[in-house]
This record gives C-alpha cells, structure tokens and sequence, in this order.
C-alpha cells in the first residue's frame, strides 16, 4: 500500500475550515509545524503490532512540533505509561529530535490537522477517515489498537467496517475485531480527563497491561 495514501499531505485542503485555521496559525506562528501531522512510527510500520489513535493534534503540540502528542500536556502521561510497558524506548523530552523511539508501536490521530478548540466537526472526522483507514490496513502485524477517547473509537470502528451498537466506548473494555485484532479503549490523556481525574495515571496504565498482556497471549507472526 503507498505511504501517501495512510498519511495526509501536509497541506491537506479537504478541510476548509482547518485549512483555515492552518493559515491563521502559520501567520501568528511562522515557525511552529503546522500542517497534517504525520503518524509516529511509520519507519518500522512492519513490525507494528500495536497502534494508538488519538484524536487531532494539540495547537501548542503536535500541531506546533509536528509529532504526534509531542509537546502535549497528554504526550507526558502517554509517553511515561508507554516507556514503562516497553512501547517506548529512549527519553520523552517533548521534541521531535529527543531520540524517542518507539518499539512495535504507532502513534496517529483519527483527524490529521489540529481543530480549533481541539473540537474536530463530524464531516473533519470522516473527511479524515481514509487515512486512518489506510493506515490500518498498511500494517501487516496490527493486533492491538488504543483509541484515545470516544472519537478515536468510533472513528476507529468505522474504518474497520464495524458497528457502533455492537461495540460501545467503554473506559477499560477490549473490542474483539477481525483477525484476532483487539480495540482497547481508553478515556483521552486530556489535561482536562487528567485534572478532572476521570483517568488517573492507574487507570490509564492499567489499559496497557492489558494491551500487553493480549499481546504476549498471541504467537509471533
Ligand atoms: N496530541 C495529539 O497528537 N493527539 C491528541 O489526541 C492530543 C494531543
């Protein structure tokens, strides 16, 4: 599967109202990333087993360092929780360039290009869903998925042709889909979910374990 098709181009125009948005940040904020954040990972997206959907980068994060939660009040509990479990390795330092790695895992967002007020509108999210899609279908050894929040969910199981109705956003439940393939949900890393404590670092962890506990319950492929 082309690359091009799992990633928007940076300048993706599907959008008018985040092309908008777009160029009054790049106006206020020339240096800042601003464009369609590319998935993190992408390098080994062979060895994938496991890919977390977030769901539209930060302003001030990813839409500012160009990846995925980098920069993110969220990226801190998501990078911490998943250097911990051995999805990670290196050192979160919320830059592109700290060396971070990540270890049969990809990181991407169920829309591409930040949304103001991190508020993504219904038609962002299907405009976006081909990408999410692609990308899910462009790795061979997927077995887990974490959706961050109801909108990675749904828009997960849309692009998996599967229902609503069948498989509700629950904060801990796992999603059995085809092939053996697994949908962990999980309520967003927010700073508002973190503060308000709706998802304690406990409870985010705990998702992991799981994650990982299917994981090591499955034969290599
Ligand atoms: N940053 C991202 O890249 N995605 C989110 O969902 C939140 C912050």
């Amino acid at each position: 599967m082309p690359e091009l098709a799992a990633e928007a181009p940076k300048d993706c125009a599907l959008c008018p109202r985040l092309v908008s948005f777009r160029a009054a940040n790049r106006t206020a904020e020339p240096s800042w990333f601003n464009g369609a954040v590319p998935s993190f990972g992408r390098e080994h997206a062979d060895a994938v087993r496991l890919l977390i959907v977030g769901l539209a980068p930060g302003l001030r994060g990813a839409n500012r360092t160009g990846r995925p939660f980098t920069g993110d009040y969220a990226g801190e509990l998501l990078y911490q929780t998943l250097l911990e479990f051995g999805f990670a390795k290196g050192r979160y330092e919320a830059r592109p360039d700290d060396g971070l790695t990540l270890v049969n895992c990809m990181i991407t967002n169920a829309v591409r290009c930040v949304p103001p007020e991190n508020k993504p509108l219904p038609a962002e999210i299907a405009a976006c869903r081909p990408f999410l899609s692609e990308r899910i279908g462009s790795l061979p050894k997927l077995v887990a998925i974490v959706a961050l929040g109801r909108i990675a969910h749904d828009s997960t199981l849309t692009a998996l042709g599967a229902k609503k109705s069948a498989h509700p956003f629950k904060h801990g439940a796992g999603h059995s889909m085809r092939d053996g393939l697994v949908l962990f949900d999980s309520f967003h890393c927010s700073r508002y979910n973190t503060n308000t404590g709706r998802l304690t670092p406990d409870m985010f962890r705990a998702v992991f374990a799981q994650v990982k506990q299917h994981l090591q319950g499955l034969p290599a492929r």
